[in-house]
C-alpha cells in the first residue's frame, strides 16, 4: 500500500487557502492513506477563547472534515488530519480520520503542549486503532492505523497502547517546534513497537504573541526496523508517498527468543 504525509505551511484563520493548499499537495500523488499536519486548516497560536471558538469546527458536519471526506472520495483513499474540534461547549486539539464512507475516527489529543492548555479541553477518549481497507495485498485486506498528536510522542506510553490495540501504522499529525526532538522519538517509537510511523509536521512560524513559533517540518514515515523511509526538509512545502508492506508491523521478534510485545512485564511497570 502507498502511504503519505503532506507537510504545509498554513497561515493562521485563513482555513480556505489552507485547506486548498492541503488539497492540492495530495491531488499531486497517489497514496491510500495520507496524514496531514496537527491543526492544519485554521493554524496553531491562538490568542483568546474567542477566536479559538470561532475557528472550532464540529465534527463531522463542519467544513474541513467534508472537504476531507470529499477528497477521499473522490481520490479513493483514508486520511488523518488534525482539527480544532468544537463539542458540547468545549473545544478539543483533535485529528479526524476520514474515508470514501465518511468519518471513521476523531482523536482528540491527550497531552497537550504548552499554551495548548490554554485554550483545548485535553482527550478524554482512548487511543483509537481503525482498520482501513487495502486491495493491493494478497496476505491482508485490511490494515490498522492508530492516531496519536504532536507532543504526544515524547510519551513513549501513547504508542505502546496503540501497538498493544494492534496498531501497524501510527499516523501523527503533528505542529513540532523542537528541533530534532520527534525525528528521533519517532524512529525510536516505530522500532520499539515494530510498527510504520508517519509523521506529518508543518513548516513556518507563527508570531501572534511575543513568543514567535518556529514549526520544525521534517515529516517523515519510518518501518519497523527504524529506517527512516521518507523525509522532508525543514522548509518546504511537500506531500511524499512511499510503498510499504504493512505485513511487515505483524513481526515483533527482536531475536528467536524475543517479542516486542509479548515480552513485556506490566506487572513491574506500576510505581
Ligand atoms: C505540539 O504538541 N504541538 C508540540
Amino acid at each position: 500500500m502507498r502511504v503519505g504525509y503532506v507537510q504545509t505551511e498554513p497561515r493562521f484563520g485563513e482555513v480556505e487557502s489552507n485547506l486548498r493548499r492541503a488539497e492540492t499537495l495530495m491531488s499531486e500523488k497517489e497514496a491510500d492513506l495520507w496524514v496531514l499536519p496537527e491543526l492544519f486548516a485554521s493554524g496553531y497560536q491562538f490568542i483568546s477563547h474567542t477566536e479559538v471558538e470561532e475557528l472550532a469546527e464540529s465534527v463531522p458536519d463542519g467544513p474541513t472534515t467534508q472537504r476531507l471526506i470529499t477528497v477521499a472520495q473522490k481520490q479513493n483513499c483514508h486520511i488523518i488530519a488534525g482539527i480544532a474540534e468544537k463539542k458540547g461547549g468545549c473545544v478539543y486539539n483533535a485529528a479526524v480520520l476520514v474515508g470514501p464512507a465518511g468519518l471513521r475516527a476523531c482523536y482528540r489529543k491527550i497531552h497537550l503542549f504548552a499554551k495548548e492548555k490554554q485554550w483545548f479541553i485535553p482527550g478524554n477518549t482512548p487511543f483509537p486503532v481503525v482498520s482501513i481497507p487495502i486491495t493491493d495485498s494478497a496476505e491482508k485486506s485490511v490494515v490498522k492505523v492508530g492516531i496519536m498528536i504532536c507532543f504526544d510522542h515524547l510519551f513513549p506510553e501513547a504508542a505502546r497502547t496503540l501497538a498493544i490495540h494492534g496498531a501497524e501504522i501510527i499516523a501523527h499529525p503533528a505542529n513540532l517546534v523542537i528541533p530534532g526532538y520527534a525525528r528521533l522519538t519517532m524512529r525510536v517509537r516505530a522500532m520499539e513497537n515494530g510498527v510504520f510511523t508517519i509523521t506529518a509536521n508543518r513548516i513556518g512560524t507563527e508570531a501572534r504573541t511575543e513568543k514567535t513559533l518556529c514549526f520544525t517540518g521534517e515529516s517523515q514515515i519510518v518501518s519497523p526496523r527504524g529506517e527512516v523511509l521518507a523525509c522532508s526538509a525543514n522548509d518546504i512545502e511537500e506531500s511524499q508517498v512511499v510503498e510499504i508492506d504493512p505485513v511487515l508491523a505483524q513481526d515483533k521478534t527482536l531475536t528467536p527468543e524475543n517479542d516486542l510485545l509479548a515480552d513485556r512485564r506490566p506487572e513491574f511497570y506500576h510505581h
